[in-house]
């Protein structure tokens, strides 16, 4: 049985204060919960997160990372670095990321390698547009990006990885997909990952589903067979609203 992993993606919100308050009023909501919970938060709040969330289950993630260990890169925060101060997780290939700040298929590459080599967990993110849907590419589009995001992994990576399935005209919208369809998406990229790397490994590899999802739909999308819990947005930024899509299944 694989795990659930709900995960908030806060993208460019929360003061340092802000981050302080929500994981306090989390923490007692969520304590119980067999799910794992991760939040994803900007930079400049990773490290009140992660002691404010420290003894706790609460699991800290940033929201990129540069593939290159040091260097000449301004502006730019490392995989060491991120490790240093004890992050978790790390989102790669966020469509905004590949959309606005020019992240390709070849970078995702590259940060998922660099991510492994320092310990920390990727969540990979893949999805088709709404141009790529409407001509019916959507299959050719995430089964692409998946291979190239993994490819070079040995299968104890692979195995490891997380991969977000969110299509591009369900982020932000208030359009989810339905179960069906985001089930149906992730079952396609799991037998993708099955073709190259074999059934054991597919079957142990987290697929979230991330779109709009918030506490009415996360019970539905997580009980279909192939969505093994969220990365969320919007739903991310209320503790109400957060902590009831944790504990969906209570
Ligand atoms: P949303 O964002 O939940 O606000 O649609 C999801 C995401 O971009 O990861």
């Amino acid at each position: 049985m694989r795990k659930k992993v709900i995960a908030g993606n806060w993208k460019m919100n929360k003061l340092p204060n802000e981050t302080i308050d929500f994981i306090d009023r989390l923490i007692p909501k969520i304590k119980d919960t067999e799910n794992e919970v991760v939040l994803c938060v900007p930079y400049t709040d990773l490290f009140y997160a992660i002691l404010t969330a420290q003894n706790t289950n609460i699991k800290i993630g940033a929201q990129n990372m540069h593939f290159e260990e040091k260097g000449a890169y301004t502006g730019e925060v490392s995989g060491q670095m991120l490790k240093a101060i004890n992050v978790d997780y790390v989102i790669i290939g966020h469509s905004e990321r590949r959309q606005y700040f020019g992240e390709t298929d070849e970078t995702v590459n590259k940060k998922v390698k660099s991510a492994f080599a320092n310990g920390l967990k990727p969540i990979v993110c893949v999805g088709e547009s709404l141009e790529q849907r409407e001509n019916g590419e959507e299959k050719e589009i995430v089964t692409s990006q998946t291979r190239l995001a993994l490819n070079g992994l040995n299968n104890e990576q692979v195995q490891n990885v997380i991969i977000a399935y969110e299509p591009i005209w369900a982020i932000g919208t208030g359009k989810t997909a339905t179960s069906e369809d985001a089930n149906n998406m992730c079952k396609i990229i799991r037998a993708e990952i099955e073709k190259i790397y074999g059934q054991n490994i597919a079957q142990r590899v987290i697929i979230q589903y991330g779109g709009s999802v918030k506490p009415q739909n996360a019970k539905e999308l997580f009980e279909t067979s192939d969505i093994d819990g969220a990365l969320i947005g919007g739903a991310s930024l209320k503790v109400e609203d957060f902590e009831q899509i944790v504990n969906y299944n209570k």
